[in-house]
């Protein structure tokens, strides 16, 4: 990674001229966008955010910042170059999945911190009567898993936080390869073109903006923090120099871009066997891992039918295990559907609506810690989990009075056998987030989410993840990329949570060529005619699952813009810790991006929103920002789509 520093303070390099007028831009843009220092209204409340004077406009209504519309295509990532990196190839005349395959490796480039080709991730495909297929939904599974050499106690017997900063918490990277394949399967476009952006921005360079340097900021912090030869290296590069570096600054990855330029020449080989393969191998066993040649040789995605559900008489489209996120969208979404607050309720922010959501969040959650892990390794009973009956029962059963008791959260009808090796109810439980990092670390940074429809109709919900923020701090020597830490989405600890608090079953325990349980959660609705309506996910750890389901809620539910749904402020809970977390301003029902409520008005929701919760038993807390979504929807004016990226990342939609 070699940075420069902002334009405007080195005038005199030799940087070609273009480039410099683009940053010049770029940094003049940030600073109108820059957020205003906000007033607060609940404690820890985020410095509030304006729309910009700059978004672009429709004759219809003002769009919110990193909304867009567009009457054929729209790309939504949480960067504005890689949503523009997937629209160049919509305009090349490629597909959602060319577009997909391009968004992806640009992200690995101006995203460092949430994803890239040293990760792994999910993507999940509507084809809308294509030439080859038909129309037909997949998905495919390029989740990362462990060596062969790894086994359940692995980490036991490591220094405490091995599974998030060494070698030993790195898993077989499988991006590339699902890339790769999904581009060769249902991709029309060749490989050179599809990375030409990605390498573009690696070799040229790109504005870097105020999330990446918040997130280096967090990152030079774990780093003071990390002892001997665990400690990070690209990081560090990267790190260099933080005061000189101010949003707008061009930062180019020449290494990377070779990495690129060799994948764009040799295929899946140059990663999984060729020159960045022994790399790999070379870097991760320096910080003490435990990967082999064979381990990256054997890496294969898969294709895997998507898992179904219907919602508000559309069908929903999500990504089955080793992810726990389409389980549990389909659970929250179908017990909302399910409840009569769901439809009397005229904005998310209404307090009974909220407890009910809460509910059903905790049922879920209660769920995927008991049963989910990866299904190559353990019977998964997901008919009973997505039964309707069973999600008529659960639904009937909460108490729009009271808090269901902790240890009855959950599908509980038939304990035995897959409840065997299930947490007991108050076995390692642990209030706020989990041991395995310090406090401080924000663990928001390690994912990316995009969503693409194209003029075809075809789509693509794709998350990718390389799990906290610049995975395991380790860069490939030579080649520029970071490496994940995803072995800390294993239960690594028997008692203890993850690094996202998360509460697990022994059936996800390491294993040799075992994945890892995720919360990605890419999300496809379908009208009843078959036709794409929405398509949605983000990055966040758990709180993918909870800010997805509310995304869809908002759209569906209360007929919110892709800009309102995804600005809408969130809650989240997990089942354990037994905590609702809010963040700041959401009773007032204004979107995150305006920090105007301040007012008795609004004080006065806050404390009836509290008051209506404690008295139904919840206990409280509060988050700045739970997730970024990114979500594409038929536009509720009009013909055509209307997408948004989560202001909260500072992404920006690109349509046409
Ligand atoms: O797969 C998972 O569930 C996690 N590795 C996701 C981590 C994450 O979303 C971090 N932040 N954006």
């Amino acid at each position: 990674m070699r940075l420069d520093p902002p334009p405007e303070r080195n005038a005199a390099h030799a940087r070609p001229a273009a480039i410099r007028v683009i940053a010049v831009l770029i940094a003049l843009l940030s600073a109108a966008c820059r957020p205003a220092a906000g007033p607060r209204d609940e404690p820890g409340a985020p410095a509030g955010r304006r729309p910009t004077e700059t978004a672009p406009r429709t004759p219809a209504r003002d769009l919110l910042p990193g909304e867009a519309v567009g009457a054929r295509c729209l790309v939504a990532a949480d960067h504005p170059v890689a949503s523009r990196a997937g629209l160049e190839i919509l305009r090349l005349g490629g597909n959602a999945v060319d577009a997909a395959v391009a968004v992806s490796f640009t992200l690995s480039v101006v995203r460092p911190d949430s994803c890239g080709i040293g990760g792994g991730g999910f993507m999940l495909i509507h084809l809308q009567n294509d030439p080859r297929f038909g129309t037909l939904d997949t998905a495919i599974d390029y989740r990362e898993r462990a060596p062969a050499a790894a086994a359940p106690g692995m980490f036991e017997s490591l220094p405490p936080g091995a599974s998030t900063d060494s070698g030993a918490a790195v898993a077989v990277p499988g991006t590339v390869a699902g890339l790769l394949y999904a581009l060769d399967r249902y991709g029309t476009l060749p490989r050179e073109t599809v990375l030409a952006p990605a390498i573009r921005a690696a070799t040229e360079g790109f504005a870097i903006d105020s999330y990446t340097l918040a997130s280096r900021r967090e990152s030079l912090l774990r780093r003071a923090r990390l002892q001997g030869p665990d400690a990070v290296t690209a990081v560090n590069a990267m790190l260099d120099a933080p005061e000189a570096l101010r949003p707008g600054a061009i930062v180019a990855d020449p290494e990377q871009a070779r990495a690129l330029a060799l994948i764009r020449d040799h295929g899946v080989t140059a990663f999984y066997q060729g020159e960045i393969a022994r790399a790999i191998i070379d870097t991760v066993r320096l910080h003490g891992g435990l990967m082999t040649t064979d381990d990256l040789a054997a890496f294969e995605p898969r294709e895997v039918k998507p898992i179904e559900g219907r919602f508000m008489g559309r069908r929903v489209l999500a990504m089955p295990p080793p992810s726990s996120g389409g389980i549990a969208l389909l659970q929250i979404l179908g017990v909302m559907e399910r409840r009569p607050e769901t439809r009397a309720a005229a904005h998310p922010k209404e307090p009974l609506y909220t407890f009910i959501l809460s509910e059903a969040m905790r049922h879920a959650f209660a769920d995927r810690a008991r049963y989910l892990a990866d299904p190559e390794f353990t019977t998964i009973p997901i008919d009973k989990l997505l039964d309707p009956a069973m999600l008529d029962a659960r639904a009937a059963a909460i108490d729009p009075s009271h808090a269901t008791p902790i240890e009855l959260c959950g599908w509980r009808a038939d304990l035995a056998p897959h409840n065997a090796d299930a947490p007991a109810p108050a076995r390692g439980e642990r209030r706020g987030e989990g041991p395995s990092l310090p406090p401080f670390l924000k663990d928001d940074h390690g994912t990316s989410h995009f969503s693409i429809i194209d003029s075809r109709g075809h789509a693509v919900a794709c998350t990718e993840t390389i799990n906290i923020e610049y995975g395991s701090g380790i860069a490939v020597a030579g080649f520029g990329f970071m490496l994940n830490n995803e072995m800390d989405d294993f239960l690594t600890r028997r008692g203890e949570v993850n690094a996202f608090g998360l509460t697990q079953a022994d059936a996800n325990l390491p294993g040799p060529r075992k994945r890892p349980l995720s919360s990605m959660t890419p999300t496809i609705l379908l009208s009843d005619r078959g036709e794409v309506e929405l398509v949605a996910g983000g990055s966040g750890g758990p709180r993918i699952i909870s800010a997805t389901a509310q995304a869809v809620l908002n759209a569906i539910v209360f007929g919110m813009t892709a800009g309102e749904a995804v600005a809408a402020r969130r809650v989240h809970h997990q089942w354990r810790p037994d905590t609702l977390v809010i963040e700041p301003g959401y009773s007032t029902g204004r979107p995150w991006n305006d920090a105007s409520h301040v007012g008795g008005r609004d004080r006065a929701a806050v404390e009836t929103m509290r008051r209506e919760l404690l008295s139904r038993g919840c206990t409280l807390g509060s988050r700045d920002a739970i997730a970024q979504v990114q979500l594409v929807r038929r536009a509720t004016e009009g013909e055509g789509w209307n997408g948004a990226s989560d202001p909260r990342k500072g992404g920006e939609a690109a349509g046409e």
